[in-house]
């Protein structure tokens, strides 16, 4: 739960706004945002890596609400689309600040990022190399930028969310001598300049051993470029991905400063070294919160589902619910939270207990909803996909509003 959420009379609050005040107001589904335990959360990061930088994974979670915060506090934000490149600039970000990312960049997005002045481009091909090199000398500038390398780990986690392998689409491989290769290029094109290496192993990782063996690959890569190309390599950046519990009981996540001890343990100081943390700032800080519909044959189904979080049936995500709306006496049963959608892989959570006497119009709250669930949501089925609020202790307003029907309809010629 987030750091303000507390319990009165029944009725779950989040610094201090009753859902059933935000759900009558904002409408369901509703995501309800902390932003206390957000900015807490970027902060935690910025004080274990006092000497480094905090790239904020903006994938997770963006709104212009949000690049503001960063902006304020100090971080700086990992982009991967013209989208998130966009949403950036109307934020408010300094564009030296913003890291593109991606391994299929267009060409027209490269050109947004060079215009701009983002302070890298996260170089992941041979062809990349040349694409930004030819865009930047367009653009008379010099751009500077990192490559990404696979540093053949094999994380432990969902097959789809590990990205450090050797047969992973992201970077390039050690191994086969293509990073070396790319930095060569680098260094022989006058539009770019060779900032540092970069690489990221996957999300959702409990096991800090395996960022520690990232983290030495990288350094003896690093060290390799060095001797090889005869320059001094100033800047690691290790990517993000550190796990987040979801469930009461689970194993706890690491801190910031658990990741940056065993890091600093394996980088030498003079390196300045990066992370780039989702999941961890933005999961915990927000509550989904549904309108129960219908309650038969041992199905509760809400007003969302699969298209507002689609992790389940992506990724066999597991989540906790509890009833938000009010006390219940009533005994637990296990039942299936589904969603809305017109297939039966639309579920939620199965198999968790909820009291008997849950109603059509009670409320339920699902916690650590705030990373990959608004960003992923889609509109199948024509639904509209949910606000996105920032409750803070004496103002709660949409920082993502509510789609509407006419927003979908604007699609259609
Ligand atoms: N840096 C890079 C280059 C990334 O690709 C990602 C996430 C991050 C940082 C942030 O990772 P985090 O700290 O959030 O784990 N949709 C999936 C997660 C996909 C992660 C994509 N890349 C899910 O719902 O679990």
């Amino acid at each position: 739960w987030p750091a303000h959420a507390a319990w009165a009379d029944g009725e779950l609050t989040v610094a201090g706004h009753g859902v059933r005040a935000l759900a009558a107001e904002f409408g369901t589904p509703l995501y309800v945002l902390d932003a206390a335990d957000f900015r807490a959360r970027c902060s935690a990061w910025l004080d274990a890596f006092p000497n480094g930088d905090v790239h904020y994974g903006g994938k997770a979670f963006l709104a212009p609400a949000v690049v503001g915060w960063l902006a304020e506090l100090g971080l700086c934000l990992d982009v991967c689309s013209g989208g998130e490149l966009a949403v950036a600039r109307v934020g408010g970000m300094p564009p030296e600040r913003v890291v593109f990312h991606g391994n299929n960049k267009s060409v027209a997005e490269i050109r947004q990022a060079v215009a701009w002045g983002v302070g890298c481009i996260v170089l992941d091909s041979l062809h990349e190399v040349e694409r930004v090199a030819r865009a930047a000398a367009e653009a008379g500038t010099r751009q500077p930028v990192m490559v990404r390398v696979k540093p053949g780990i094999d994380a432990a986690t969902h097959a789809s969310l590990a990205t450090g392998g050797e047969r992973t689409k992201f970077g390039m491989s050690m191994a086969s001598g293509e990073a070396m290769e790319a930095v060569r290029r680098v260094l022989g094109e006058s539009a770019l300049e060779f900032i540092g290496l970069h690489s990221h192993i996957g999300s959702q990782i409990f096991d800090l051993d395996s960022f520690a063996e990232a983290a030495r690959r990288m350094v003896g890569f690093l060290r390799d470029v060095e001797r090889r190309q005869g320059i001094v390599v100033g800047r690691l950046d290790l990517g993000g991905g550190l796990g987040i519990p979801y469930l009461p009981g689970e194993k706890p996540a690491s801190t910031p400063a658990d990741l940056a001890d065993v890091l600093h343990a394996v980088v030498p100081a003079g390196i300045r070294l990066a992370v780039e943390p989702g999941r961890a700032i933005a999961g915990p800080s927000t509550v989904a919160v549904y309108e129960v519909g219908t309650v038969k044959g041992g199905f509760v189904a809400v007003d969302g589902g699969m298209s507002d979080n689609p992790r389940p049936a992506t990724y066999g995500a597991v989540y906790t619910a509890v009833l938000a709306s009010r006390h219940s006496a009533a005994p637990v049963e296990p039942v299936t939270v589904v969603g809305k959608h017109c297939e039966s892989g639309d579920v939620l959570i199965e198999d968790i207990a909820l009291p008997a006497d849950l109603a059509p119009g009670d409320l339920i709250a699902i916690p650590c909803s705030g990373a990959y669930q608004r960003s992923t949501a889609s509109n199948y089925n024509l639904v509209t996909r949910p606000p996105v609020v920032a409750v803070h202790e004496n103002a709660a307003h949409a920082i993502v509003r509510r789609e509407t029907e006419e927003d979908l309809l604007r699609l259609y010629p």
